[in-house]
């Protein structure tokens, strides 16, 4: 794997694989075993472009618990406020020595991009409304270690999916691994080439899934929150109680509590989000370590 811009060039035995390393990366981590420099002296940088907690953090820390140094570039306070392109930022970020590159930014395909013009390894953490490659990696990780299998699970990813990008990677990984997706929400943010099968109606497949994994509404790609909205979509202790006994919640983060997903939801034994956070480092770590050694 040269880069990972895309989740969908990736097919089962790929996705198994990565899922396979994470997990046995998180159990050295769980155990504190000692975990073998793959990144040693190699130089990680984040360019995020977008606001970031989990995701950032969670990259800065897996570089380091695999020994690389890491640059972290911030763009508020760099030359991007002085009209330095992309292109031009990324190109300099590279002659200052990074040897993998870590890509959050609001244009779709601006990862590969920066790809092509470097040469380096490029991870998308996240591009406009398009992908989140390690977001789904690390979603079917953690549905993996509770259920103890993919295959067959029957998954809802709810709210707005047009403008997600979490969405634009789990609707191709997940059902690459055996689970069973339907996307639900609004008729206008059900995407209408969607590869998997779509729902307006919530409250009828409430009892038929094993994981409702809720979106929060992506207010600065559109996305508006009116009543409708919240009356069909919001996910309160009401819905969660129409669930069966073993299904879970989950949500990438971060959580808007009293909009997608009500404050009793969020902390319930059924919600997966704290597992969800957890499994980002072993996750990323995993792929880091990919790109190192096909470097
Ligand atoms: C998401 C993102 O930025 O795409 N967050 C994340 O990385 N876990 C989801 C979101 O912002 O809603």
């Amino acid at each position: 794997m040269k880069s990972l811009t895309s989740i969908r060039t990736l097919g089962r035995a790929d996705l198994e694989r990565l899922i396979d390393e994470a997990d046995e990366l998180r159990r050295s981590l769980d155990a504190g075993n000692r975990i073998a420099r793959a990144l040693n002296g190699l130089c990680m940088a984040n360019l995020f472009f977008e606001p970031s907690t989990r995701t950032r953090l969670s990259f800065d820390l897996a570089a380091q618990r695999l020994g690389a140094h890491v640059l972290t570039f911030l763009p508020e306070t760099s030359s991007a406020t002085k009209g330095e392109s992309l292109q031009d930022t990324a190109l300099t970020v590279s002659s200052i020595g990074a040897d993998i590159l870590v890509v959050r930014h609001g244009e779709e395909g601006a990862p590969q991009a920066v790809a092509e013009w470097t040469g380096l390894p490029v991870v998308n953490a996240g591009d406009g409304a398009g992908e989140h490659p390690t977001q789904a990696l690390l979603d079917a990780l953690t549905l993996r270690r509770h259920f103890g299998r993919l295959d067959g699970l029957r998954m809802a990813i709810v709210g707005d999916i047009t403008h997600s990008r979490v969405a634009g990677s789990l609707l191709y990984a997940l059902p690459t691994v055996g689970v069973d997706v339907t996307l639900v929400g609004p008729e206008r943010w059900l995407p209408a080439d969607a590869p998997v099968t779509t729902s307006a109606d919530l409250d009828v497949i409430l009892d038929d899934v094993d994981v409702v994994y809720l979106l929060r509404v992506q207010k600065e790609r559109g996305g508006v929150i009116d009543d409708e909205y919240l009356a069909r979509f919001a996910f309160d202790g009401g819905r969660a109680s129409r669930l069966r006994d073993d299904a879970v919640v989950m949500h990438p983060g971060p959580i808007n509590r009293g909009i997608e997903i009500s404050h009793e939801v969020a902390e319930s034994p059924r919600s997966l989000i704290t597992e969800q956070v957890r499994n980002g480092v072993p996750t990323r770590m995993a792929v880091l370590r990919a790109l190192a050694v096909s470097r």
